[in-house]
């Protein structure tokens, strides 16, 4: 059972606030009014965003690593590709929403170089000069209309769980849904941030975490049920597929993929640390003890992938 749905981990520890411990300062790399600095680790500056994660070179490595576990996991970068891959063939668009620094869409748009690829985030971590020709970015909020003229064969979202408020979600998929052809499909790959497991460090973690994201109105349920919002939203859902990911033990995938939970947990330290009422220090302490015992507690994270099709006479 993943934890996503285990109401036990919601405990009822009194709430701090949430905000980060230290002083937001700007960075000095020319893109100020976009970074703000916390605990040493690069962060979005967008005010409206819950987004909780750094978006700093360290964090672009992350989810570079990240994607080819993902990869693995999944069996490719396409999901169903008795689905998907026919529309493939021909020379298509295609964008990623909320790219980050664009792994997905490096490696698709090597693979089809007469498609054109597109990449939009929130914040400006895309690769800036080295990148396949056929592929393009552009900063852009998938909560806000998505900025084209032309519209799209094929577009994925992937990840944004720990960014989007539970309302946010329709928001985001109508903007998907409006930036898709008749006929185009959507591709959703999310997972759950609490991890199922018995170790009492992590559960105090996970209570924890699961307290910071309802306090922005986050649901860490949201990747287990998004078929719900993409019915709402009119699209067909054609496809679903349930992962259960061992973290921290099993295949070097799995040992990658507790490697960078252990990552995202220190990446929200500024954030998690006010929430249990503990120092930066003695909370990365906590990650990192925590994280060790994955592997021997046969801790699990819990994913889902999805695929949508806006209706060929809509
Ligand atoms: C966990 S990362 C996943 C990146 C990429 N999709 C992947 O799978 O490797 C989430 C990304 O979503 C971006 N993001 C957060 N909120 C967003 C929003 N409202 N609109 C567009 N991008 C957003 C973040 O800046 C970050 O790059």
């Amino acid at each position: 059972m993943g934890s996503c749905t285990s109401k036990s981990q919601i405990s009822s520890q009194p709430q701090t606030s949430d905000k980060p411990p230290m002083k937001a300062v700007t960075s000095s790399n020319g893109s100020a009014s976009r970074t703000r600095v916390l605990a040493e680790r690069e962060y979005h500056n967008v005010e409206s965003s819950t987004y909780v994660l750094p978006k700093d070179d360290q964090e672009k490595d992350r989810l570079h690593g990240q994607h080819y576990v993902l990869k693995e996991k999944f069996g490719g970068n396409l999901l169903k590709p008795e689905l998907t891959a026919k529309l493939f063939e021909k020379d298509i668009n295609v964008l990623d929403v909320g790219c980050g620094p664009a792994t997905w869409l490096m490696d698709m748009a090597t693979e089809y170089p007469d498609s054109n690829f597109y990449g939009v985030d929130i914040a400006d971590t895309f690769p800036q000069a080295i990148h396949p020709r056929n592929l393009k970015f552009q900063v852009a909020n998938v909560l806000e209309p998505l900025p084209f003229d032309f519209k799209f064969d094929f577009i994925q979202v992937r990840l944004l769980t720990v960014a989007l408020r539970e309302s946010e979600w329709e928001i985001a998929f109508r903007n998907v849904y409006n930036a898709l052809k008749p006929g185009g499909i959507f591709q959703v790959i999310e997972g759950c941030p609490l991890l199922n497991t018995t170790d009492p460090e992590m559960i105090v973690i996970r209570t924890n975490m699961a307290q910071l994201v309802r306090k922005k109105q986050q649901n860490p349920d949201m990747s287990s049920q998004l078929e719900i919002v993409m019915e709402q939203e009119n699209f067909k859902v054609l496809y679903k597929q349930a992962i259960e990911l061992p973290m921290g033990h099993g295949t070097p995938a799995d040992i990658a993929a507790g490697d960078s939970y252990k990552e995202v947990l220190l990446g929200m330290a500024p954030f998690m640390a006010p929430q249990m009422n503990v120092d930066i220090e003695e909370y990365k302490k906590l990650v990192l003890k925590a994280a060790a015992n994955m592997g021997p507690t046969k801790t699990t994270i819990s994913l889902w992938g999805y695929l949508g099709q806006r209706p060929k006479d809509n």
